[in-house]
């Protein structure tokens, strides 16, 4: 589907769950979600030069080893595909307040990418192990370990862990338990996009159903999560996409996952979004991964006094802000790392928890899944790396170890 087309501004009464009695079911959500083409897309990239402390290679450093891991490494910065490769690790021994993790799934996220390249805002000392996200099977403790015991399922607590590799001895404070009663991807793919969707959301204003929020990149990762968290807060999300031959497809796509409307950039330029703000309020707040024009047109629909949080810069184009928005509607600019939120709050934090919790209940309640994915065994790194890098796909690579 192609041009601008009122009809690409579409109320969603068919299949939202917030309409359950009028949603064809799981059977339909199935067809979409399998019959949606897992194309490759790009993204951009966030310079910087900070090194992590928690060094993936510092691993492979014990004198005394007893097991061996598989791991994708990298010895220098580059195009992934290029330079990661995949290496025998022996494990150090397991010391007191060591975990030992078997690594059971874990994701390809932009951020991995850009760490790879070079270009990400923090950097590991090199040589070093891939992936920031990612679940495990804890095997084995150390004496002093008191949060973990074997069989518990763990996610990172911070970037820069290094979780494409079969199996790794973490230190217990660099992991987070989570529950194993919901989907190993839903686990696998847990703390990144979906914390940032619920902070997003519950951080910068205060939302009451009824409200609108409006984002760019909406079949991103987070976009699909700010999709699902917003309809279970009675929220009404307005998903702009850009335009692409397959729109009909992923509009129905994110309408199925609870989507109120969606709309292509092209359309959101349009004197017809005024007749949509006839029916609905305004948003009160606006989430940019995009950047560039994308998000100029986004602040021109904010309420007065709104806010509009840049969390991503797939665009690589500035954010340019007319004065007229400043003076005349107050709004306000913010910004939101995920990384930064972890890195402030102290190691068992009750708000980690309580969003960790909440979270999961939406997980069970199935109000809330993992983005379209497509699973990649571990050897065959090198087809999740190449796709997950190709522009017009919202489907996450998700390494099975
Ligand atoms: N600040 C934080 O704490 C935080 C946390 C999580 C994620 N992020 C950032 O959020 C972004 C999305 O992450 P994700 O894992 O959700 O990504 P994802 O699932 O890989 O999706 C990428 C999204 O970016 C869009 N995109 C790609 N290139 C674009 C371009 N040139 N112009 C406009 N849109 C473009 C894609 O749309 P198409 O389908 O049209 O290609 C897609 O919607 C990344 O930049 C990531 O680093 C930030």
């Amino acid at each position: 589907m192609q041009g601008i087309q009122l009809g690409m501004i579409r109320k969603v009464l068919v299949c939202s769950p917030r309409f359950p009695r009028l949603c064809s079911s799981s059977k339909i959500n199935k067809q979409v979600f399998h019959g949606y083409a897992c194309l490759p897309r790009l993204w951009c990239s966030i310079a910087s030069t900070t090194a992590l402390p928690n060094s993936p290679s510092s691993f492979s450093t014990s004198t005394t080893t007893r097991k061996h891991s598989e791991a994708l490494i990298y010895n220098k910065h580059g195009e992934p595909s290029h330079v990661i490769r995949m290496e025998s690790q022996e494990l150090p021994e397991l010391g007191e307040f060591g975990v030992r993790v078997k690594m059971l799934a874990a994701p390809v996220n932009p951020s991995d990418i850009n760490m790879v390249q070079g270009t990400y805002a923090i950097l590991p000392e090199l040589p070093a192990v891939g992936g920031n996200e990612g679940v495990g099977e804890v095997l084995e403790v150390g004496n002093k370990v008191t949060s973990l015991s074997p069989g518990d399922w763990v996610i990172p607590a911070d970037a820069g862990l290094g979780t494409w590799r079969t199996e790794a001895v973490y230190n217990e404070k660099t992991l987070t338990k989570v529950p194993h009663d919901i989907p190993l991807v839903c686990a696998a793919t847990l703390s990144v996009n979906p914390f940032t969707a619920y902070r997003m959301l519950h951080d910068f204003e205060t939302l009451q159903p009824g409200d609108t929020v409006i984002q760019n990149a909406a079949n991103s990762a987070v976009g699909q999560a700010v999709i699902q968290l917003g309809t279970a807060l009675g929220i009404r999300t307005v998903n702009v996409v850009r335009d692409r031959p397959d729109f009909q497809m992923l509009e129905d796509r994110l309408i199925s996952i609870g989507a109120d409307y969606v709309v292509t950039e092209e359309t959101l330029r349009k004197p017809e979004m005024k007749d949509l703000f006839k029916k609905i309020p305004r948003p009160r707040l606006a989430l940019n991964c995009v950047g560039g024009k994308s998000s100029i047109e986004l602040l021109r629909h904010l309420q007065r006094g709104g806010t509009m949080v840049t969390y991503g810069g797939m665009s690589k184009q500035p954010l340019t802000v007319p004065v007229s928005a400043l003076i005349f509607n107050d709004i306000k600019l913010r910004g939101f790392w995920m990384t930064q939120w972890k890195k402030d709050q102290p190691h068992d934090s009750s708000q980690l928890n309580e969003m960790i919790s909440r979270l999961c209940d939406l997980f069970r309640a199935k109000k809330l899944s993992a983005p379209l994915h497509t699973e990649v065994p571990f050897k065959e790194f090198k087809i999740a790396l190449e796709a997950s890098m190709k522009p017009f796909v919202s489907c996450k690579q998700i390494l099975k170890m």
